[in-house]
């Protein structure tokens, strides 16, 4: 069973008590020692994911930066790890800059995005000397450029399109089409843009950014993507375009009935689109950035829940009650997204049993996996919700005054607490009375 599971991640196994396990740790056991629910990440599988992306690009021969989009899960033991590994990082506050700062990365692999960027976000940014940012609108442009004058800097900018491209995934994380918050429209604003931060003496226009969407399967996207940026820098002219990021967005299997594209068939679609498009202009390829966030660390981690209650309402279904729920994992509620639960206490025996899955907080849209196929359960078991480790405690609250779940990472049989679970004095504490 493990061996064909796509949804877990890749160090997961079964221990001869028959327990679910990964980075041969026993996931009852960790339960027991952590509480639930917590987050466990796999260090094994969050590195070489990190290496899959860069070994892709890489090996393509082109030039390219592999960018990690840290709203994905900016915990501070991943951000290190993703730095060590020598990613760059895009952060699109000032609290994923924060991070990015304290996890040691370098300010110059620091990619600033946001279509709303504060003024005291811009400021910090500068300060700490952030290698690009990208400008996302035209009140934005002497808001940068003030900054940069400021601090005495010139900074370099890419400028953000929206290329009207439809990338076929959920409506709330669809980005690249023309009626967007996000970017310059590609119909007149984008030329007027361009102009703008050239005519700029503190802002030094390097390249374009056009981020179509989140979760995406369908690879051909990338083709009229890049076409539609190449003809906007040939007519705009191409000299200052050294660099073209064509934004993360890889789907990841949240179910067994998920094929995503591999790492390696994305960094293809997006290479060949970037060199075919500018080609066709007599261009010469720019650089490559990408930036992807679930793809890089959504698999790596896994949620554990503990079973508390369960609940036949006869004729119609079973409910079985678990301990978190929207507030440590929101995706359902929020996109009806699907997950596929494992047993972590029998995860071999058969699954000839279906349940709603819910969460304990007040409201019955609660519902963390409505129709999940799962062997006979009992109170106390604990269970794996597999492929939670973006968009997950990154979207976390304290609905119903629950704290925030602890994560840990686990790696060669052993486990160490990266992130405690928050207190209830944690959840008062800001409060002055
Ligand atoms: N770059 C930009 C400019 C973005 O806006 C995003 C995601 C990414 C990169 C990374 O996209 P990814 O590779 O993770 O698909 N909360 C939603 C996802 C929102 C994505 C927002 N932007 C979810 O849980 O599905």
């Amino acid at each position: 069973m493990m061996a064909e599971n796509q949804v877990l991640p890749s160090t997961a196994s079964v221990t001869a008590g028959g327990h679910l396990a990964i980075g041969d740790c026993d996931l009852v056991a960790l339960a027991d020692e952590f509480g639930t629910p917590v987050v466990v990440y796999d260090e094994a599988h969050l590195r070489a994911t990190a290496r899959e992306f860069v070994h892709a690009y890489r090996s393509l021969g082109c030039t390219a930066e592999v960018i990690y989009a840290s709203k994905a899960y900016f915990g501070l033991a991943v951000l290190r790890l993703l730095r060590d590994e020598g990613l760059s990082i895009d952060v699109a506050s000032g609290g994923e800059l924060h991070a990015a700062l304290a996890a040691g990365f370098p300010p110059e692999r620091i990619y600033l995005h946001g279509n709303n960027k504060t003024p005291r976000e811009v400021d910090e940014a500068l300060a700490a000397r952030v290698g690009t940012v990208i400008i996302d609108g035209f009140d934005e442009i002497a808001l940068v450029a003030d900054a940069a004058a400021r601090h005495g800097i010139v900074q370099r900018v890419m400028v953000r399109v929206t290329p009207g491209v439809d990338p076929v995934t959920h409506s709330a994380i669809a980005t690249g089409q023309v009626d967007s918050k996000f970017g310059f429209s590609l119909v007149g604003d984008a030329q007027r843009g361009v102009a703008a931060v050239r005519a700029s003496a503190h802002l030094e226009l390097v390249g374009l950014h056009a981020h179509l969407g989140s979760q995406l399967f369908d690879l051909s996207v990338f083709g009229p993507t890049a076409r539609v940026l190449a003809d906007f820098a040939a007519e705009v002219g191409a000299d200052d375009i050294g660099v073209v990021d064509l934004g993360g967005g890889l789907g990841v299997a949240y179910t067994s009935g998920h094929a995503p594209p591999s790492v390696a068939e994305f960094a293809q679609a997006q290479a060949t689109a970037l060199e075919t498009a500018f080609a066709a202009h007599g261009l010469p390829t720019p650089k490559l950035l990408c930036e992807p966030g679930r793809a890089m660390v959504g698999r790596a981690g896994v949620t554990l829940y503990r079973v508390g209650g369960i609940k036949p309402v006869p004729g119609i279904r079973t409910y079985a009650s678990v301990d978190g729920g929207m507030s440590d994992l929101l995706r359902p509620m929020l996109y009806g997204a699907v997950y596929e639960p494992v047993l972590a206490d029998r995860p071999e025996a058969p699954a000839d049993r279906t349940y709603r899955v819910v969460g304990k907080h007040c409201e019955s849209g609660d519902i963390l996996v409505a129709e999940a196929r799962l062997p006979e359960l009992a109170v106390g078991d604990v269970l794996c919700l597999p492929a939670t480790g973006a968009y997950g405690v990154a979207m976390a609250s304290n609905y119903n005054g629950q704290p925030r779940p602890a994560v840990v990472f686990v790696a060669d049989g052993a486990a160490r607490l990266v992130t405690r679970r928050e207190t209830y004095a944690d959840i008062l504490g800001r409060d002055r009375v």
